[in-house]
């Protein structure tokens, strides 16, 4: 699990930018500021004065707060009613930040949004994640941009929804809020010391998505320091020698978890990918390759995950699953062994991997390899080709009945495709 915070002044995008990288990465995104818009929400229908904190504490007694999460969105239901865009308005903009400087209105929402973020990986969004909600977050950010920069977006945002609002109300509204946010005695909006500050006044959202998902991998990638040094030595050889080409590097996410599935031809179809994929890769590897000398220091080192293959290892799938959900890619051959000099498209493969990226509701990244015969085995041509990521949706259309079966095949043939295996004979299958 890994917790993304962005803390920031309003009109950042903050929830824009973070709604995309909850989806890059397939986790949720909680948008903290709704929860105090529609606090304020509450107190605005039923006439409490937001003025009066004593009214207002009082009052929370009969605020009824839940959250649902569908494909990652986030839904708001106050006292059993969902809050849809009820809690968009410039007057709920300016309620919020009074009720949000009561502290017992931030007490009361604290536990709801600290509870989320302990069950599963988050990116959530407000002004004291970072310093207040989850101090202990993997990843900090505070995105700004200039109050100018922040009050056209507003405005164009209010005006998609057909709220009529002039530029210059909204800039003097946003600025007092700013000052209202960040002044407070209470949890006010400032950039911790270990927050990575974006100013996104120049770029545009998907630079600054971007930019936040080469952050989470840098983070995420501490953990793989041996890995990288290796790569960065050792790497250029195993290329080299094996005539690499890699097409599609393009296709790997930026960041977040994902199972990787290509085809199994050598047992160097495992460092060729581990040496020239711009992301690490954990592979699942049967459990003799760590027996072998200096070999299985090397398959440690990359984080691979042990298989016995005796019978089924329940162990090393859960792993592969955590390990996915934490952000990592994990990779698995279809195949389930090692099938030289057939043609992968004639070949029988598991049904593992469709369970792994059901489990783990993860994207499945489809890889190709392709292998030229040489005189020496050892010098011939690699080509990898890696296809575009296949999400959980379009392998599990029900996922109330998840098919394995079906998703493993579907895994298998875009990989046929992608590499330009064309079945030729059916007995293996
Ligand atoms: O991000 P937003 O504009 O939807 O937030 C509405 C108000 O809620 C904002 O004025 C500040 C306040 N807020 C807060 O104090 N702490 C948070 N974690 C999120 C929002």
């Amino acid at each position: 699990m890994y917790r993304i915070a962005i803390d920031g002044p309003g009109g950042a995008g903050k929830s824009s930018v973070a709604k995309m990288v909850a989806k890059a990465c397939g986790i949720i995104y909680v948008d903290t500021g709704a929860l105090y818009r529609t606090v304020a929400l509450y107190m605005i229908k039923n006439g409490i004065d937001i003025d009066n904190e004593d009214a207002v504490r009082s009052a929370l007694e009969s605020v009824k707060i839940t959250l649902s999460f569908s494909d990652g969105v986030q839904k708001i239901f106050l006292c059993g009613e969902d809050v849809g865009d009820s809690i968009r308005t410039p007057e709920i903009s300016m309620a919020a930040s009074k009720v949000s400087a009561i502290r017992s209105v931030r007490d009361f929402l604290l536990d709801t949004q600290r509870s989320i973020a302990a069950e599963q990986s988050v990116i959530m969004d407000g002004r004291d994640i970072g310093s207040v909600i989850l101090p202990d977050a993997e990843i900090k950010i505070f995105l700004t941009a200039s109050p100018e920069a922040r009050a056209r977006r507003r405005c164009d945002e209010l005006h998609a929804k057909g709220i009529d609002v002039q530029y210059e109300t909204v800039l003097k509204e946003m600025n007092e809020r700013d000052r209202n946010d960040s002044t407070r005695a209470l949890s006010p909006c400032i950039r911790v010391k270990d927050a990575v500050l974006i100013d996104n006044s120049k770029i545009t959202l998907e630079e600054t998505r971007d930019k936040i998902l080469r952050l989470i991998r840098k983070r995420m990638d501490k953990k793989f320091k041996l890995y990288i040094a290796l790569k960065a030595t050792l790497g250029w050889a195993v290329r080299f020698i094996m005539r690499l080409k890699v097409h599609g590097k393009e296709n790997l996410p930026l960041a977040g978890g994902a199972l990787l599935c290509p085809n199994h031809i050598t047992l160097m179809d495992a460092p060729a990918l581990a040496s020239s994929l711009p992301r690490q890769i954990r592979f699942m590897a049967k459990a003799e390759i760590f027996n072998v000398p200096v070999i299985g220091a090397v398959v440690k080192s990359t984080g691979a995950i042990k298989v016995d293959r005796r019978g089924s290892d329940v162990g090393a799938i859960k792993s592969a699953i955590s390990k996915i959900k934490n952000g990592d890619i994990v990779a698995v051959f279809p195949q389930g062994t090692r099938r030289a000099g057939l043609n992968p498209a004639d070949t029988k493969i598991k049904n593992g991997a469709g369970m792994i990226a059901f489990r783990a509701h993860c994207p499945v990244i489809p890889v190709a390899i392709k292998t030229k015969n040489n005189r020496f085995r050892l010098f011939r041509k690699y080509e990898i080709f890696i296809g575009k990521p296949i999400g959980y949706d379009s392998l599990f259309p029900d996922p109330k009945v998840p098919d394995y079966r079906a998703s493993s095949e579907k895994i298998f043939s875009e990989i046929c495709r992608i590499g330009g295996f064309i079945p030729t004979k059916t007995e293996d299958k």
